[in-house]
């Protein structure tokens, strides 16, 4: 355990040692025009995935959050956020919907609930193994947890897990998440990794105080972690948070950084993500285009996904799973891709 933490402060202190291959990567992502950044990006990513772009469903099951985090909509202090909590046979009912719509990929997200007990996230995965035939994958994304929980999870059926580090800076960390040490959060990033989970982790573009220096070790750090799954989304300033007034930055900081990824990591699942549909009608196109190649429609309830702002402008708020599903692949086959149901496991487990 020492030894995780260990490892986790020697990856952060050495984010900026790297080698040629990567520094030729860093190069060109400077130096080249965005266009070719762009189309570089989705060649790779056609050699590796094709032109498929996997579904994974998203189940925000509980907007109720321990966390103070100063970005985010469903912090603690926002006393003006409409709490909901979906229970065990709504989450079912909800994940049936989903695999009768022919999704294989269920994420449940949520904020870091203590409601939701380890033994009750267990009979929420063992449950949902067994309604989708053990042939579902499930990815848990509800914050930092106990090396002893993770383990549980797995043992349970968890194949995956989300954790975004959110920023690469140590202060900047500090400043945003209040709570816990960028170190806690690399230390969590590696238990997971270690029992065997695919793993995913990832950032936010544009937060106040982030520079160029910022976003490209963000991207270092990803690689470093040699991460399964990566999701990066444009910062949204919230209201009712202490970051809500800040500046709105552009889009395509988070397009470039989907594109500098895939160079990076050109195995892994890279989401076009909600954040940049949001922020531009699109914006998960334009991702797509620069490399991504999953997609997350928000199977959430109409009666409670509306409640799940993390910022403002969320798109997808008022339509149910099926619709988002047809939605998307419209949206795709206008950029020659396909959708696909197709589980998605990370490559490195296929072998
Ligand atoms: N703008 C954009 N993304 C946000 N997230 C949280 N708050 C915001 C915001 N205001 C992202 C975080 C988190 C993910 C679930 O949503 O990166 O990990």
């Amino acid at each position: 355990m020492e030894n995780i933490k260990e490892n986790a402060k020697t990856i952060i202190d050495n984010i900026n040692n790297y080698n040629s291959e990567v520094s030729e990567i860093i190069n060109y992502y400077k130096t080249a025009p965005a266009d070719k950044l762009y189309q570089r990006a989705a060649s790779v990513c056609e050699n590796i995935h094709g032109k498929n772009i996997i579904l994974r469903g998203l189940i925000e099951f509980t907007n109720y959050c321990t966390q103070d985090c100063l970005y985010c909509g469903i912090r603690k202090s926002n006393s003006k956020a409409i709490r909901y909590r979906m229970d065990h046979d709504e989450i079912i009912k909800t994940v049936e919907a989903g695999y009768n719509a022919g999704l294989r990929t269920f994420v449940l997200q949520g904020g870091e609930d203590s409601f939701y007990t380890s033994e009750k996230i267990c009979r929420i995965l063992e449950q949902i193994k067994k309604v989708t035939e053990y042939s579902s994958s499930v990815t848990l994304s509800i914050g930092i947890k106990s090396r002893k929980d993770y383990k549980n999870f797995k043992d349970a059926g968890a194949d995956r897990y989300l954790l975004r580090f959110e920023t690469s800076n140590q202060n900047l960390y500090k400043k945003i998440k209040i709570n816990n040490s960028l170190e806690r959060r690399i230390t969590a990033i590696l238990d997971l990794k270690e029992l065997g989970y695919e793993t995913g982790s990832g950032y936010m573009t544009g937060l106040p105080g982030e520079t160029e220096e910022v976003r490209i070790n963000n991207a270092l750090l990803c690689r470093k972690l040699d991460l399964d799954m990566v999701g990066v989304g444009p910062f949204i300033p919230s209201s009712n948070t202490p970051l809500g007034a800040s500046p709105q930055m552009p889009l395509e900081h988070a397009i470039k950084a989907t594109a500098l990824l895939r160079l990076l990591l050109p195995k892994a699942h890279i989401p076009a993500t909600t954040a940049a549909g949001s922020l531009d009608n699109r914006g998960r196109e334009k991702m797509v285009q620069a490399g991504a190649n999953v997609l997350m429609p928000n199977i959430t309830p109409v009666e409670v996904k509306k409640h799940y702002l993390l910022y403002p402008g969320k798109v997808c708020l008022e339509e149910n799973g099926n619709y988002i599903i047809n939605d998307l692949a419209l949206r795709m086959s206008s950029i020659d891709r396909n959708i696909t149901f197709s589980k998605g496991t990370a490559l490195r487990f296929l072998s």
